[in-house]
């Protein structure tokens, strides 16, 4: 990759970040890293080989970049990380491996000197902005967690219907280093999945007890406040009459703020 644009995606990069041993593939441009690594884990993909976990596939640019709840997630060149981590299925399945990625993209993000926070279930936020969405698949007894990271702002900036929310880390980071960071600490985290701690820095760098939400359940609208956090990450809402639930997946809106993207 020679393209001043793709320059700070080299892997040798990615793997001295890392401090984690995993193969690991790095393209110009495809449809979806998620995509691609689930071709992959079904055997699909001859010119990569066979797939050896964990793997890490990074591309440039994608040209469908998947989001959570069927969304398009905006993927342009040259100025975000889309990477797709391949692990084995831990026995709880996916869930918390979502957690270890918003974990370890926390973490990556701390390393460079950025203050993040996590927005259940898994988005980050860095001053207040998106920065970073996360994708889990499954393809039989492999999870493939997507991470999709805003490094640089979009030339023209993002689109109409991200602009309120979406931001950038900005300043000189480089995704290589970045994803090595994120990659390895996620690999670790994986190797110690049903470790107290990972949910202890998981709610450590989400502050949202005692705050009011809203979430759809059967396309009804609900109001309540967040009592806490369970050890698989589950979030324990308490409503109007006291009664309280525990929302496992979906969206939620805080105070007045619809967090689309
Ligand atoms: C979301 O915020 O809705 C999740 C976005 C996940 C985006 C990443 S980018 C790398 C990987 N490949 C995809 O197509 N999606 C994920």
């Amino acid at each position: 990759m020679n393209d001043p644009l793709t320059a700070d995606l080299a892997a040798d990069r990615v793997l001295s970040a890392s401090q984690a041993s995993f193969s690991l593939t790095i393209l110009d441009e495809t449809d979806s890293t998620n995509a691609r690594m689930k071709a992959w884990a079904r055997g699909e993909e001859q010119q990569f080989g066979n797939l050896s976990l964990p793997a890490v596939l990074i591309a440039d640019r994608q040209t469908s970049g998947r989001g959570r709840l069927g969304r398009a997630f905006f993927s342009p060149g040259g100025t975000g990380l889309y990477m797709s981590v391949a692990l084995p299925a831990p026995p709880q399945g996916a869930p918390p491996l979502t957690i270890a990625a918003a974990v370890a993209v926390c973490e990556g993000l701390e390393m460079h000197g950025f203050a993040p926070s996590v927005k259940w279930v898994n988005d980050v936020f860095v001053h207040h902005k998106k920065v970073c969405g996360i994708l889990a698949e499954m393809v039989a007894q492999i999870v493939i967690i997507g991470i999709g990271i805003n490094a640089r702002a979009p030339e023209g900036g993002f689109p109409e219907e991200i602009r309120g929310v979406a931001g950038a880390l900005g300043g000189n980071i480089r995704r290589d280093a970045l994803a090595g960071c994120v990659a390895g600490r996620l690999i670790e985290w994986a190797s110690r999945i049903t470790d107290e701690e990972l949910i202890m820095e998981y709610i450590r760098r989400m502050p949202l007890e005692g705050r009011e939400i809203a979430y759809r359940r059967e396309d009804r609208e609900f109001t309540a406040v967040v009592v806490g956090i369970d050890r698989l990450g589950g979030l324990i809402v308490r409503d109007a009459n006291g009664t309280e639930s525990i929302l496992r997946s979906g969206e939620i809106t805080i105070g007045s703020k619809n967090i689309v993207m």
